[in-house]
Formats: C-alpha cells, structure tokens, sequence
C-alpha cells in the first residue's frame, strides 16, 4: 500500500511504497534528507511526525526515547508509514544533485598504517568518477545483501584513487577479511556518495573544531584536504576561521599520518592538531594531551559560542561531545555535526 508524505516546511510531496522507510522513500525520490548510520543509531535522521501513524521500526532506544516519541519524534530511517503522513525535517541542499551510484572497484593498494588500521586505496573503472561532499561515505556491498559503511579519506579533487581507512573489529565480517585475505587487484563493488557529514558554511569569525576518535580521522582528512586545496597554496589563509583538530586513540602508535598533518601544520597557519591519548603507555614517554579528546576540548575552551564541531567515530565519544559542549559551554545545537561509526551490522539496503 503506498502513502503520500508532505514535508514541511519545503512541502515536497513523496509516495512511499510498501515496506520502505521515510529515509528510503524520499532518496529514492531524490529528496536529501539528513542521516548518518541508516540503521536506528546515530539519531541524525531524528524528525518529527507532525501527522499520520509511523511504525518505528527496529531502533536503539537511548537514541529514540520514550519521551521523543510521546514528542512525536521518529528516525526516519526506521520509521515506516502506516498512513499518510505530514512530517517536519529540514533537507539538505548541499547533496541534492550528487548521484548515487553504484559501483566495480579494484584494489590498488593496502597499507598497514597501524597495528589495527589498514588503509584501502580503490581505484574506479577508467571511465568512471564519483562525485561526493569531502565527509561523505560509501557502503562496500558483500554478498546476501550485507553492506558495510566506510568514509572516503581522500578529497573530492583527488578522486584517481578512493582512500578508505579500515580499523579491524574483531570478529568483523569484512575488516578482518580486509586484514587477513584481502588481495590488491581484487574487485569489490561500491554504493556511495552517502551521508550528511560535510563542511557547511564557513565564516572567518567562526573557528571550527574537528573531533576525530580513531578511523574517525578519515571523513576529516577529507574535509581539511578539501578546504586546504579550495584556499590555494596555504598563503591566502585570511578567509579561513581557525580550525584544530583533535584526534582521540589509545596509545601514541594509534596514531598515523603524522608527517601529513604536520605538513598541513607548516603550511595552513590557521591550522592546528592536539593529539590526544587515552591510555599512553610508559613507554610512549607521552608529553602530550592525555584524557577523553571532548573533555580536553572542554578544558581548552570556556564557551563554544560561536563555534562549529565536526565529531566523527565513536558512538560514545560523539554523544558525550554533544551533550557537554550543548550544555556546559553553549555550543548551538545547529552548530554541531557527526557521522558516527556505528557496526554496520543492521543497515538495510
Ligand atoms: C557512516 C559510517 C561511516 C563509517 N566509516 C568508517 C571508517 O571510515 N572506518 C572504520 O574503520 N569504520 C567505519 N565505520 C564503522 C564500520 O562500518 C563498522 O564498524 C562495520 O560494522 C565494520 O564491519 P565488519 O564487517 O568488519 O564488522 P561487523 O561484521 O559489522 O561486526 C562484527 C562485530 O564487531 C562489532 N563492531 C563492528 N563495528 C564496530 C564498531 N564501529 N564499534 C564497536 N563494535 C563494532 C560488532 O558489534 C560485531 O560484534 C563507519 C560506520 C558508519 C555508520
Ligand atoms: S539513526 Fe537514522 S540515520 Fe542514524
């Protein structure tokens, strides 16, 4: 049975057909909607049923509480019509136009940059190109239908090859085949750009904090890549708001492409890295930051005010950053942006 969906306030009007979430519809009807995980855990598709029946669908319930619901909130990437509905939810400009595609990829190259992170190059056929937002993911589609999201590391403008940072989970279908049989040359097959992690307006007064906890690095590379390449050389960095990275691992050999950021340091003055450890070893001989990267970004300011973040990787690491910097040190709400590394285990096709 199919419904009819009014969105407000752009009051774009879609039909969803029978078993399709609110997310599903509208992509497939090429409106752009915001999401991260599409499998009920980043809370990114959050909006609200202004009328009309929803069944919610299969969510974690820190994410969708009782008390959302009872505010008529929904995820839309779960939640499935069961009449026609009204719905609020604010669409994305930005990524109206990129097609999503799917597509072969080989191989190129695997690098062990850390114990537990593998960086993937993937080269597309020689006629084909994909276009996306620095920030956004792909899905690596494997068999039975199982999908498996990862962020592209490198920046629209350098598109030869496509950089994934992989971190091997334990037990993870494709991370530890990615670690233990993946061969170069092999060809694996792609569906992306996906997402709405990506750099928004920018001002000169309004610095920016990127919050990186492990591969949680990778959509930010992208993002600065892109933003270092889109002011030339690094001598016209007058336009540019401050921008600091702080990126969260465990011990100091988590850590890789240090020569890169430093490069950018050298480079972009407006730029700056912390590093931070969580649980430095003796002998890492760390003089560095040592905690939580959210709790020393709370040391390090005493207001967010007219700030932006951009948080990527850990479930954990991206609601505590949220949460503190909304409430302890006046962060706008609508200031805040994440892509969160939930297991892909759930995601629907
Ligand atoms: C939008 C998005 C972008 C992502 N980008 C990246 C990226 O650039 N680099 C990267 O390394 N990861 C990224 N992830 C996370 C990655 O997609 C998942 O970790 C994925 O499930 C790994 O697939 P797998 O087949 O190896 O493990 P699965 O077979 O899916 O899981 C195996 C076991 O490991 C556990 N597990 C898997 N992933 C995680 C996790 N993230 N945290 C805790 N436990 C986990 C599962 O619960 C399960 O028990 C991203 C996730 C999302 C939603
Ligand atoms: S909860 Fe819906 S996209 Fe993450």
């Amino acid at each position: 049975m199919t419904h009819t969906i009014i969105i407000k306030p752009s009051e774009h009007v879609l039909k969803t057909v029978e078993g399709e979430t609110l997310l599903q519809a509208a992509l497939r009807e090429g409106i752009s909607l915001p999401y991260g995980c599409r499998n009920g855990s980043c809370g990114i598709c959050k909006g609200k049923i202004l009328e009309g029946d929803v069944d919610y669908g299969c969510y974690n319930e820190e994410t969708l509480t009782e008390e959302d619901k009872q505010n008529g909130m929904a995820l839309f990437c779960c939640a499935e019509p069961k009449s026609d509905l009204v719905v609020e939810c604010h669409e994305i400009s930005a990524i109206k136009d990129i097609e999503i595609k799917t597509l072969p990829a080989r191989v190129e190259k695997l690098e062990r940059i850390a114990s537990d992170v593998m960086i993937v190059s993937l080269k597309l056929p020689a006629n084909q190109r994909l276009q996306f937002l620095a920030g956004q993911y792909i899905d690596i589609l494997l068999k039975e239908g199982k999908r498996r999201s990862f962020s592209l590391a490198n920046a629209p403008h350098d598109d030869e090859v496509l950089q994934l940072h992989v971190r091997n989970y334990p037990g993870g279908l494709f991370t530890e085949y990615v670690f233990t049989q993946m061969k170069i040359k092999e060809i694996i097959r792609l569906e992306g750009p996906l997402g709405s992690f990506f750099l928004r307006d920018t001002s000169p007064d309004m610095p920016i904090i990127f919050l990186a906890s492990g591969t949680g690095f990778a959509p930010i590379k992208s993002i600065l890549e892109h933003v270092f390449h889109m002011e030339g050389s690094g001598d016209n960095t007058n336009n540019l708001p401050p921008m600091t990275l702080y990126w969260g691992v465990r011990t100091r050999a988590d850590l890789y492409l240090l020569d890169l950021i430093d490069q950018w340091q050298q480079q972009h003055k407006n730029f700056s890295f912390v590093p931070v450890l969580s649980d430095a070893l003796p002998e890492d001989n760390w003089k560095g930051r040592k905690g939580l990267i959210h709790e020393v970004v709370l040391e390090d300011y005493a207001t967010l005010e007219n700030h932006q973040v951009y948080a990527c990787g850990s479930p954990v690491m991206v609601k505590a950053a949220y949460q503190d910097f909304t409430t302890l040190r006046n962060l706008p709400k609508d200031g805040f942006f994440s892509d969160v590394f939930t297991p892909s285990v759930n995601n629907t096709p």
